[in-house]
């Protein structure tokens, strides 16, 4: 019965029924509105600062390796044979090593360029954990989530020493 006495009490100040609901409504409307424009403006934004390279200060499907990155291939059993892949991590840039031939090899960020997630190894693919996306041992796009490749980085090798140094 409480919305009887609030509806008598706002007959009591003359204001009808109607008139309190298109108040309510143009008060929703106006926070609607404001809430609106500052989600406009925060996104806004944020595309500004992509767009710039200003979020993390580089391509974050591309982290920064740190200078003279190497690994000796030597000490990665699963990269003895053509085709292995090690995952590894240089400075904080998640990585994986392809052997591509007797002394070539391919480095490949991990960062899946979809929205970030960090690509596995599953078979003899990678495949990136947080929507699908599918990539060859080279790095493509082969299905899933639609995505971009896979960021790959400079290799270079001396079999004397078995020292591969990826930049
Ligand atoms: S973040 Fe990898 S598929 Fe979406």
């Amino acid at each position: 019965m409480d919305h009887i006495n609030a509806a008598a009490d706002c007959r009591s100040c003359g204001t009808t029924e109607s008139q309190l609901l298109a108040a309510g409504n143009g008060a929703d409307s106006a926070i609607g509105r404001r809430t609106f424009l500052v989600q406009s403006g925060i996104l806004a934004a944020i595309a500004a600062l992509n767009a710039c390279g200003s979020l993390g200060g580089s391509d974050v499907t591309a982290p920064n390796l740190p200078s003279n990155a190497t690994i000796n291939v030597n000490n990665y059993s699963s990269l003895s044979s053509v085709g292995g892949v090690a995952m590894v991590t240089l400075g904080t840039a998640p990585v994986a090593i392809v052997r591509t031939g007797t002394s070539s090899f391919i480095a490949l960020s991990r960062v899946c360029p979809h929205q970030g997630g960090i690509v596995q190894l599953s078979g003899n693919d990678f495949v990136c954990p947080v929507h699908g996306a599918t990539y060859n041992l080279s790095g493509q796009w082969i299905g899933g989530q639609r995505a971009s490749s896979l960021h790959q980085y400079a290799t270079s090798y001396d079999a004397t020493t078995g020292t591969l140094t990826i930049s």
